[in-house]
Order: structure tokens, then C-alpha cells, then sequence
């Protein structure tokens, strides 16, 4: 529907239009981070080198619980150098036109943004999608087993956290052990989470072999962008800082032995990430509260939220979602880049909600689109619990067999969790999604 149309529906009577836009989740400045701009500026360190970088690269190891931490560019570039370092332990050193990947397959999360798991590719390697379980929306480790079943061969995991839930970490460790595979850990959405392992609290970005964390403006604490490799090995460590800075070595010309990438992280950059690690807890503390309102706010509806094992996981509640109930969907059908919605009382759907609050002017998003659904992706191979998940479906059975991710994709949604939301404003988007099922 337009925006004229939903204004105009006589459901939303009443309600008002916000005064300045609701974001999904958008950058929390507090004031400190001018400070070690500006420090960047005045001591002229204005370069990927600076104390800002070194002051991060502490505070944040730290705080994890990790021996080192390297400051890159983009959450992207620390998953590219861990792939990268994944595949070259694994496979040897690469020639340099070719990816450490090359002929490789690797298990890789399914729900998840795509930047997760395109360095597979970019190490030239084949990623096979596993599906998503339902208690946490992350990768499954029953459909995880399977897929070692069918490709014994693999030994690396690219995982990732969704909106800050932490996986089943447990098992997947126990799997990849028994497998002898390694595992990449995108805790990119994540940063602060903590997950319980074997009876001792841990954090998002300790719990792989390779670990990356992001900056990127929409994340729970943010430098503009920036990302960041996370690991207990001094050697991993090392590899990557001299990656990062096209792998020069220690001659007085330039010289390269191993190809090389300009990731590092600006100083500048790093500074408006210095004035944010301090407010961290604060931000988790904001996106918990939002996480609540909505809970108790949608309690009455036939909708649940985005799930969590508070026996083993404390997320950063990064972004609140919430999935329909499948008797209360509305009929819809999706394009590749347009959907189609019905009307029906006591119903709803994704694309309804998010076109009315966005009328109202306040952005949701839907549920990331899982990988094997993307039309880049179509042609690698997915696993469910069932087994292989692609070419299930037949003129002669009914139903397509489990598909976790495409039903999240069909029924959920990313709601408003912006930190600077006013409870005023929140239950507003609660009461504009009230009047979609009526
Ligand atoms: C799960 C996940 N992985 C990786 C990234 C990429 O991080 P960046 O934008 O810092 O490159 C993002 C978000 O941007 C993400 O949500």
C-alpha cells in the first residue's frame, strides 16, 4: 500500500505521524568521541597508525577477553583476513591469483548478512549453507552433523551471531572438535553478548578460532565504520596487521613476499570508536529495555520475538525482532524486489507492518534474506536437518521439506530498536502494529 493509502485507513485513525524518523538502529553519539577526534587532529596522527588505534586494540581485548585485537578497516576486511588465515592453515599458502579456498568447500551460516560470508569467496572458495534452528536463529547443529555426514572432507565453519543472539556454541564446538574443522566467529552484530561454555561465562568474538567484530554505523557501538580481528595468537595476530597494510616487510624499499590489503583502520576513525567503548554497557542496557517493551507491548498478539537461552546466552540485544505467528499471516508473495500484501482481519504480514510504521516514519527492516535463497548464491548447496535442502520439491509430494531460514525470511521482522527511541515512541510503533491485525 502507499503511504497516502495507510494514512488514510480508517485502523490507523488517530494515530500520529513521528516528528523526526525512527531508525532501526542508528549511531549513539555521546560527546567523548570529538575529544580523541580532535586529539587525532592536534597531535597529527592522522593516518592508520596513532594512539587511538593502539588505545582501541587494548580497551577492546580487554574487555573480551582476548590476548589481541587488530583494528581494521571494516568488519568485512577482519572476516576476509580470518577466512583467509582459516584457509591457509588448513590448505598451505596460496599462490597469488589464487584464493587459499580454491576447490574448498565451507560450512557457513544461512541467516546472516551476506558480508559473513562472501570472503569465502573471495578465497575462492564454495560455501555450503546450513540451516537455522529456531531457538536462537542461528546456525542449526543438528543440520550442521548432517552436512559433515554428506561432505566429510570440510574442516571450516564460518559462523555468525544474528542480531546479537549468540549460537549454540556449545555444540557446534563439539562438532567442529570432532570433525577437526575451525571455526570462523562473526560477531559482528554481537559485540558484548556473553555466552555460558562449559559452565564459565565468555564473549561474543572468543569463541572461534578466528574472531571478528564490526564498527559499521549501525552497530551497537560505532567508529562511522571499522572492524576488528580478535585472537589469543600473537603469530594470527602479526599475519593479520601485515596484511592490513599491504604486507610490506622489513626493507627500506617496498618490498612483498605475500600479497597484501590496505585494511587498516584510520586513527581518526579509531577515535570516535574510543570515545564509544565506554558507553558499550549503557547501549546493551538501552537495546535490552527496547527488547522488553516490545515483548511485554506484543504479548497480546499472535507474534513472538527473536528467541534467546537465558540459561546459556546473554545477548546485546542489537535488534528486536519479531515473527507471526503462521495461523495470523496474511496471504503475500514475494518478488526479487517487490512483495504483494493482502488485508485480512486478525492477520498480518512483514511487508504490511513495515510499510505502515514506515508511513508513520519509523523503519523496520525484514529478516535478513537467508543466502541460499539469494539469487548470487542459488547455485550452492544448503543443508537442513533433513538432509540435502535443494531440489526437495516434486509435482507428486505436497510441501517442500524444512526450510528454518526461508520461513523466518517469510514471517519476521526487524523492528525500530534505535538506543535514542522515547518508551513514548515505542509504544506508538506497538500500537500502529496492534491495528495492522485488526
Ligand atoms: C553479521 C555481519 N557480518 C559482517 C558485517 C560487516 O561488517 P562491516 O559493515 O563493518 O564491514 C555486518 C554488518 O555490517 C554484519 O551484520
Amino acid at each position: 500500500m502507499t503511504k497516502e493509502e495507510i494514512l488514510r485507513d480508517p485502523r490507523f485513525k488517530g494515530i500520529e505521524l513521528f516528528d523526526h524518523r525512527i531508525w532501526l538502529s542508528s549511531p549513539t553519539m555521546h560527546g567523548d568521541e570529538q575529544r580523541w577526534v580532535d586529539d587525532a587532529i592536534a597531535t597529527n596522527w592522522v593516518s592508520t597508525v596513532g594512539r587511538n588505534i593502539d588505545e582501541i586494540e587494548k580497551q577492546i581485548s580487554e574487555y573480551v577477553g582476548c590476548r589481541y585485537a587488530v583494528g581494521l578497516s571494516a568488519g568485512t576486511a577482519a572476516l576476509h583476513l580470518a577466512t583467509k588465515l582459516a584457509g591457509e592453515k588448513l590448505y598451505g599458502q596460496a599462490r597469488p591469483n589464487e584464493g587459499t579456498l580454491a576447490g574448498k568447500k565451507v560450512f557457513c551460516s544461512d541467516v546472516t548478512f551476506d558480508a559473513s560470508i562472501n570472503p569465502v569467496a573471495y578465497e575462492d572458495g564454495e560455501a555450503i549453507f546450513i540451516d537455522t534452528e529456531r531457538d536462537t536463529w542461528n546456525m542449526d547443529p543438528v543440520a550442521l552433523e548432517k552436512a559433515f555426514e554428506m561432505y566429510p572432507d570440510v574442516h571450516l565453519i564460518v559462523l555468525a551471531h544474528l542480531y546479537g543472539t549468540p549460537g549454540k556454541m556449545e555444540e557446534i564446538k563439539k562438532i567442529a572438535d570432532a570433525h577437526r574443522a575451525l571455526i570462523v566467529e562473526d560477531a559482528a552484530e554481537s559485540l558484548g553478548a556473553k555466552y555460558r561454555l562449559g559452565g564459565k561465562w565468555v564473549e561474543t568474538g572468543t569463541l572461534g578460532d578466528y574472531n571478528c567484530i564490526s564498527f559499521n554505523g549501525n552497530k551497537i557501538i560505532t567508529g562511522s565504520a571499522g572492524g576488528m580481528f580478535l585472537t589469543d595468537s600473537k603469530e594470527d595476530a602479526d599475519k593479520v596487521r601485515k596484511w592490513s597494510t599491504q604486507s610490506r616487510e622489513a626493507a627500506p624499499w617496498y618490498q612483498h613476499e605475500e600479497i597484501g590489503y590496505n585494511y587498516r583502520i584510520s586513527n581518526i576513525v579509531a577515535g570516535v570508536i574510543r570515545g564509544q567503548i565506554p558507553y558499550l554497557d549503557e547501549h546493551i542496557a538501552a537495546k535490552k529495555r527496547i527488547y522488553e517493551r516490545y515483548r511485554k507491548g506484543l504479548a497480546d498478539l499472535p507474534v513472538s520475538m527473536n528467541p534467546y537461552d537465558p540459561e546459556k546466552s546473554e545477548p546485546n540485544f542489537w535488534l528486536s525482532c519479531m515473527l507471526i505467528d503462521e495461523k495470523a499471516m496474511a496471504p503475500h508473495v514475494r518478488g526479487e524486489q517487490d512483495e504483494l500484501y493482502a488485508h485480512c482481519s486478525g492477520k498480518s504480514s512483514p511487508g504490511e507492518i513495515l510499510d505502515t510504521i514506515a508511513a508513520f516514519g519509523a523503519e523496520g527492516r525484514p529478516v535478513w534474506k537467508p543466502m541460499h535463497m539469494q539469487p548470487i548464491y542459488r547455485t550452492h548447496k544448503y543443508v537442513t536437518t533433513e538432509g540435502n535442502g535443494r531440489g526437495r520439491s516434486n509435482a507428486y509430494i505436497k510441501g517442500t521439506g524444512v526450510d528454518v531460514g526461508a520461513d523466518l525470511f517469510r514471517r519476521g521482522l526487524c523492528l525500530p530498536s534505535d538506543n535514542k527511541m522515547t518508551a513514548e515512541e515505542q509504544d506508538r510503533v506497538i500500537e500502529i502494529i496492534h491495528r495492522c491485525f485488526r
